[in-house]
């Protein structure tokens, strides 16, 4: 019986590469960073450019960017007149993602807002086409809601890390309690149509109706 981290190395060798941009991202994120596993990964980061395309999307909003590789991800397949919005809070992470962003052919798509989200999102206006949501949990439930706001009926949400390794199960801890309660509320959600996939630390899609 295959164990799960070599089931995840099977799908990865079977899931189309991100560029080599990313492959050096990957490498200076965990050299320079204390948490390289923030970022999405090569799985879910070919999954957000994939629904990013098949969204045909032109306006993506994205809450937590740290390094940019998720950002990186879904600018590269938005088209030549493109917009992705991305937000965070940390100068440090948002220096490394501004370098390798110039370094893209797809920088002219990317718009850095550096400051909490929560200020950002009330400035911004819509509709956007997708909103990745994969910054502080604690505040997941008033992104979502703003999500529901500025995204377009037949547009996207995603939001990331909604199993919290599988403790929604029996949450401990309060971000985790406001996770699995978002996933509740979601589930109920008529504005929305929902999968909640169990790729890497649950990935939940909602279809603006
Ligand atoms: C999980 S990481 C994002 C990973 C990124 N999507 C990727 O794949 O590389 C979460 C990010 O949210 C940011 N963050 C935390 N609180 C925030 C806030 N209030 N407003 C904006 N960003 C915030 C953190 O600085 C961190 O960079």
């Amino acid at each position: 019986m295959a164990s799960f981290e070599q089931i995840e190395d099977y799908a990865e060798r079977h899931t189309r590469a991100l560029s080599d941009l990313h492959a050096r991202l990957w490498e200076e994120t965990h050299q320079k960073t204390d948490s390289p596993g923030m970022m999405v990964g090569p799985i879910e980061g070919a999954l957000l450019k994939l629904l990013v395309r098949l969204t045909a999307a032109k306006r993506v909003l994205e809450i937590g960017m740290f390094t940019g590789y998720s950002a990186l991800a879904m600018a590269e397949a938005l088209p030549e007149d493109g917009q992705l919005i991305t937000c965070d809070v940390n100068p440090e992470t948002t220096a490394i993602a501004r370098r390798y962003f110039a370094e893209s052919a797809h920088t002219h798509k990317i718009e850095i807002k550096l400051g909490p989200a929560r200020e950002t999102l009330k400035a911004l206006k819509g509709p956007f086409d997708l909103c990745f949501i994969d910054a502080d949990k604690g505040s997941y439930s008033d992104y979502y809601d703003r999500a529901i706001e500025l995204v377009r009926p037949g547009g996207l949400i995603v939001l990331d890390n909604m199993l919290r390794s599988g403790r929604v199960l029996s949450p401990r801890d309060q971000d985790t309690r406001t996770v699995a309660a978002l996933n509740d509320r979601i589930q109920k959600d008529q504005r929305v149509e929902n999968v909640l996939l169990p790729i890497r630390d649950g990935v939940m899609l909602a279809y603006r109706r």
